[in-house]
């Protein structure tokens, strides 16, 4: 993927030289004199990554880091400053500036910043599009039982905190769905969701993965790389099944839940980041503290908010409220036109125990559907186990 860069430099000289090289190395620059001709090109949203001058005949570049954060996505800037201008180039990573250049420009450092930038835009445009297909999570969260009720009261309540919510529940009940729903009844709806399957990563990837690493921190870390958390940035880390992390892993994780701070692997820098924290389990936290595999006070950082998810036995009334929403979906999904189902049929999936939850619920409606071949749903469309259930 190509990407626009837009350099603000009143000095023409050096401007064009920096165009040049962009362009040199594969991108598309776009040239601004001041800060006027800049916001033309940041209003038209033209430009991917921008290149910001401090001194401008008409102002400051600091004054145009609010104007970008207002951009949608806004898009990282890499600021210049003049030699020893520590304070302001401090102030505008505060801003929210991805990084600074200090005067002479060392080309190196010009390109492997701009690079950098260019991962950033392009790891936004991959979530945006998986955003868009998870959109709906709100509405699909389906439950009428007092229990749900109370849930997605709290899940509101600890969006608008932006709270650290541990969330669980037995397999299939929802978890997932509910972090996503989380996020999207926050005033992150729009950023980052970073969801991260614990138990999927393996030890030796895990911290490269999360916090990311530096050129040559070990074999084969050929470029700097950003983890998981630094690219969760302003959004929502969503941790899945955090009771398979290691005890060092716990450790880890708990300093970035204090501090909101972390180090790529190799680097010596501090990285701050501003992330809302959810985290799932379907195993027994308050056992494994007990038997010291999980950390008392990870446990308690997370669940500063605590939704435990009913298993789907305990709430049998939503059965065809969920019933009737998965025929929705699916017929959406496959073109089906299936529009009823018998009661004999809705009494019959009551009676079954769920070991699987709502998951499972779910394979079962999508099976019956498929068998079923006119509008209505019944007993002879439900799996075999099923019709022994019905005598
Ligand atoms: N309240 C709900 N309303 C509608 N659909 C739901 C609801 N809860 C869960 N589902 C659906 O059930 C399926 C399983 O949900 P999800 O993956 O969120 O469960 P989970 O608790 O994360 O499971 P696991 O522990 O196995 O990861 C998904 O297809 C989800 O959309
Ligand atoms: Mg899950």
């Amino acid at each position: 993927m190509s990407a626009t860069v837009l350099v603000v430099d009143d000095e023409e000289l050096a401007r064009n030289n920096v165009c040049e090289i962009l362009r040199d190395a594969g991108y598309e620059a776009l040239e601004a004199g001041d800060l006027d001709q800049a916001h033309s090109f940041i209003e038209s949203g033209s430009a991917d990554i921008i290149l910001l001058d401090v001194m401008l005949p008409d102002g400051s570049g600091l004054t145009l880091l609010d104007r970008i954060a207002l951009e949608n996505p806004s898009p990282p800037v890499i600021l210049i400053t003049a030699f020893g201008e520590v304070d302001t180039a401090v102030d505008a990573m505060k801003k929210g500036a991805q990084d600074f250049l200090q005067k002479p420009l060392d080309l190196d450092r010009l390109l492997q910043a701009v690079e950098k930038a260019r991962e950033v835009v392009m790891l936004r445009r991959e979530l945006d599009m998986l955003r868009g297909s998870s959109s709906d999570s709100v509405e699909m969260v389906v439950g009428e039982t007092p229990s749900m009720r109370k849930i997605v009261k709290e899940a509101k309540r600890a969006a608008s905190a932006q709270a650290s919510v541990l969330i669980t529940g037995e397999t299939g009940t929802g978890k997932n769905l509910l972090a996503q729903a989380i996020r999207k009844l926050g005033p992150r709806s729009e950023k980052a969701f970073i969801p991260i399957n614990c138990p999927a990563l393996p030890d030796t990837m895990i911290e490269s993965e999360l916090f990311g690493h530096e050129a040559g921190a070990f074999t084969g870390a050929q470029k700097r790389k950003p983890g998981l958390i630094e690219i969760a940035d302003g959004g929502v880390l969503f941790l899945d099944e955090i009771s398979s992390t290691k005890p060092e892993m716990q450790a880890k994780l708990l300093t970035v839940i204090e501090e909101r701070t972390f180090r790529r692997v190799g680097g010596v820098t501090e990285i701050s980041v501003d992330i809302q924290i959810l985290a799932a389990s379907n195993r027994n936290l308050i056992a494994m503290m007990k038997d010291g595999t999980f950390r008392e006070d990870l446990y308690y950082r997370l669940k500063v908010l605590d939704l435990h998810l009913p298993p789907l036995r305990e709430r049998k009334e939503d059965i065809p409220a969920l019933i009737g929403s998965f025929i929705r979906q699916i017929n959406l999904r496959t073109g089906n036109a299936v529009s009823n189902i018998t009661p004999r049929a809705i009494e019959t999936l009551k009676k079954h125990d769920w070991p699987g939850n709502i998951r499972e619920l779910n394979h079962v409606i999508e099976r019956a559907m498929l068998m079923c071949d006119d509008e209505t749903i019944d007993l002879g469309h439900l799996p075999p186990d099923f019709q022994i259930l019905a005598n």
